[in-house]
């Protein structure tokens, strides 16, 4: 038996087929899960995604735009979610941003107050203003699982991933402290901290092609981090295999962030 049968959320963050989210989106599907998607708004993002969406093979997909960044945008989104599905088992959160000008190798120092806040706001802060929307829902549903990407860089300095950095390392916290006071609703809220993979956003990062090059030298594995891993870390988690798991940051990195040196 699938191990996601009847269980339906809400995933955000595919931009394209080689988003973690899609990858995410399939794992999910392929164990027997209902999945709507959100996406940036806008004419173009909503065909990008529901292109991405049509290869995972969905029939007449629930799309819902959001700017993370305005609350209006994520109150509406669960609205729209809402009148779709009357229940809520997980929710993905995959998103991040950081104006790309500071994600150069030496240039954190010179970051402006406005970066920096902006990219604590979208890759941070829009995880406590989803798990709010979503907390109702889900405490109908008898509980529910929300997940969020990170990056080692959150925990150890990462040259180039510089105030990504600082906005993980909140998204981490966030979702420890989100853990300890949803907990009581059966609602768990974990990490995925994954490996370097190629997508939009992390082509704005500078120094990647090292990050690429350690993952095949360094990794115990020897090898990058594939899509769907991290999908196959998802299913678990929006599982009830993992009833007992909550507030942690999990490494889907091929082990690398195990090595020293
Ligand atoms: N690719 C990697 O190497 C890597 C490694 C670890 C963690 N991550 C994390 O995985 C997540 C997904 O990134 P990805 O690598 O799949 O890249 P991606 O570019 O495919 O996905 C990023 C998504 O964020 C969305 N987004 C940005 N600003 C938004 C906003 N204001 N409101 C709503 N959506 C917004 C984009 O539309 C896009 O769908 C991010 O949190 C990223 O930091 C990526």
């Amino acid at each position: 038996m699938a191990l996601l049968n009847a269980k339906v959320g809400l995933v955000v963050g595919i931009a394209n087929e080689r988003s973690y989210a899609w990858h995410i989106a399939h794992g999910l599907i392929a164990q027997g899960a209902r999945c709507a998607f959100a996406h940036l708004p806008g004419e173009k993002n909503e065909r990008r995604t529901r292109r991405a969406v049509d290869e995972l093979g969905v029939a007449d997909p629930v799309l819902v735009p959001m700017d993370a960044g305005k609350d209006e945008d994520i109150d509406a989104a669960f609205d729209r979610y809402a009148q779709s599905f009357d229940r809520l088992d997980f929710l993905v959160h995959s998103i991040a941003y950081a104006d790309r000008d500071w994600l150069a190798i030496g240039k954190f120092a010179q970051t402006p107050r406005q970066a920096y806040l902006a990219a604590i706001d979208i890759s941070a802060y829009t995880l406590l203003g989803m798990a709010r929307r979503a907390r109702d829902l889900m405490a109908r549903s008898g509980g529910g699982s929300i997940m969020a990407m990170s990056y080692y860089g959150a925990q150890k300095v990462v040259p180039g991933y510089n105030v990504m950095g600082v906005a993980k390392a909140a998204l981490e916290c966030t979702a420890r402290y989100l853990a300890a006071e949803l907990g009581g609703l059966k609602i768990r809220v974990n990490i995925i901290s994954g490996g370097y993979l190629r997508t939009l956003a992390s082509s704005a990062v500078g120094g990647v092609d090292k990050m690429e090059e350690l993952a095949l030298t360094k990794a115990p594995l020897r090898r990058g981090v594939e899509g769907k891993d991290v999908g196959g870390a998802a299913v678990w988690l929006a599982s009830d295999l993992s009833a007992g798991v909550t507030g942690e940051t999990i490494y889907v990195d091929c082990g690398i962030n195990t090595i020293g040196v």
